[in-house]
């Protein structure tokens, strides 16, 4: 364990002098609301929560943490699934839910700049309003905050199309470990100036500085929408259609796959049964086309249901009415929480290049077959990317905490050895992190934490995140 100095009172007197009593809190209510995210079932309380408002708060906050060594883990919304919010050597927890306004929407510019703590869904409505669109939608988008989506770099189902949070940020303001406060880039569409600063801190899970600014590109609004969903009685058929689909020239907003459980699980979870469920369906395809024309929707989404049948799709549900719509992918949205329902699970967010899907399914089954581990899989499959929900069902300690294991690493080298990776959009965190030597080689590793040090010579920003 790492050397952090123990907060005292002398800490929390100056604390209170930055940021006000009522924005630093010791109750055990308090800290016990952060000791945990959406990760599995683990839980770290931290030592103490600051709720700061403002850049100037959480400088000088860093500052003194810096000097003193103390250890300080980020938190926005708490919805990570691989454990990035979790202060695990107790410490200072910066909750950021203070920090929620919308700056700027610069419409001329199509930019708006916003705060870390916006709810993404209200910052897509806000924009929404003014004619423009921020594509990128994570399950939780409902719930989750703009700055973790940026930290963790986020996908979602419209990644497919649109690209993941990366393809957005422009321009970062961040308040680095010593409390230095940075912009990392500029408000500009091109940008060949240095090194790429901005995409360094994207995706760098609160492990090199706090994100207190975002300023993000937009684009104009898509006005019109239309889903399908396609069920296949094999779910091997349903990932190898997908490619088919891509390779014929349809560019789907979305393009999710999802094995009979999610969709099971989710209407159970939900209490909404708005999908009929052949007995012989192992998966779906959830197709979203969208475009300017609602005409030309249709005669697309035909054309595509041809394709899917051809690749042993079975009887299409069009959602030709919003309240459909919604409610497939409300669904949709809710597959992660209602797995969790069922059961504890380890997330493992694999994803390869696209053809390789198939491969990667037959490989999950198989290595459940042979550790004895039930899986529940779905995900983006237009980004090859899966998300393998393993149940803990009944398994015991030994079977879950060591042999689970073994299987992970045999998962993971086929991943890579398929050309993928380890994590499509949750992260790295902390349940990851033994896993970076896979998906890494030592020089790299080496140059990662090269540059951790370089920003966090004392390691106290996230610790026991990514490495
Ligand atoms: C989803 C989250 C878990 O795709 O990434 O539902
Ligand atoms: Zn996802």
């Amino acid at each position: 364990m790492a050397d952090y100095k123990l907060i005292d009172n002398n800490d929390i007197a100056h604390f209170i002098h930055i940021i006000g009593g009522q924005y630093v809190l010791t109750d055990s209510d308090a800290l016990d609301k952060r000791s945990s995210d959406y990760t599995e079932d683990l839980h770290y309380m931290p030592q103490v929560v600051l709720l700061p408002c403002s850049t100037a708060e959480i400088s000088q906050v860093m500052a003194h943490c810096h000097k003193e060594c103390i250890a300080v883990t980020p938190r926005g919304a708490g919805t990570g699934l691989s454990g990035g919010a979790l202060p695990v050597y107790g410490g200072v927890l910066i909750d950021l839910a203070r920090m929620n306004s919308i700056v700027h929407i610069d419409k001329e510019n199509f930019q708006v700049t916003t705060q870390p703590a916006v709810i993404t869904q209200v910052l897509q409505e806000a924009v929404g309003a003014e004619g423009m669109y921020y594509p990128p939608d994570p399950a939780s988008r409902g719930s989750c905050f703009i700055g973790g989506n940026v930290a963790e770099n986020s996908g979602g189902p419209r990644a497919v199309k649109y690209g993941t949070v990366k393809d957005y940020v422009l321009n970062l303001e961040v308040v680095l470990a010593n409390g230095d406060v940075i912009w990392t880039g500029a408000n500009v569409l091109k940008n060949a100036t240095g090194y790429n600063l901005t995409q360094l801190i994207v995706g760098s899970e609160g492990t090199l500085g706090i994100i207190t600014q975002i300023v993000l590109r937009l684009i104009p609004t898509v006005p019109h929408r239309l889903s399908m969903l396609v069920p296949f009685k094999s779910a091997t058929a349903a990932c190898a259609a997908v490619n088919v689909i891509l390779l014929k020239g349809f560019v789907p907003s979305a393009l999710e796959f999802m094995e009979r459980h999610s969709i099971e699980y989710a209407m159970a979870y939900t209490q909404h049964h708005a999908i009929a469920l052949e007995p012989d369906t192992e998966a779906h395809l959830l197709i979203e086309l969208d475009g300017s024309s609602k005409e030309q929707l249709y005669t697309e989404a035909e054309a595509v249901a041809l394709v899917a049948e051809q690749c042993g799709g079975g009887s299409v549900l069009l959602a030709d009415n919003e309240h459909l719509t919604n409610t497939i992918w409300m669904l949709r949205r809710k597959v992660g929480e209602a797995v969790k329902s069922q059961s504890i699970y380890k997330e493992e967010d694999t994803v390869v290049p696209r053809a390789k899907l198939p491969q990667l399914l037959n490989t999950v089954k198989s290595l459940g077959r042979e550790y004895g581990f039930r899986s529940v899989c779905y995900g983006h499959a237009g980004d090859g990317n899966l998300h393998i929900n393993i149940l803990r069902d009944n398994l015991d300690d030994d079977a879950w905490n060591v042999h689970l294991i073994t299987a992970i690493e045999t998962l993971f080298k086929e991943v890579v050895a398929m050309g993928g990776t380890i994590s499509g959009e949750h992260g790295i965190g902390l349940v990851q992190r033994r896993y970076m030597p896979i998906a890494f080689s030592p020089v790299v590793l080496a140059i990662m934490k090269g540059i951790k040090h370089l920003l966090d010579p004392k390691g106290i920003m996230n610790p026991c995140k990514i490495f």
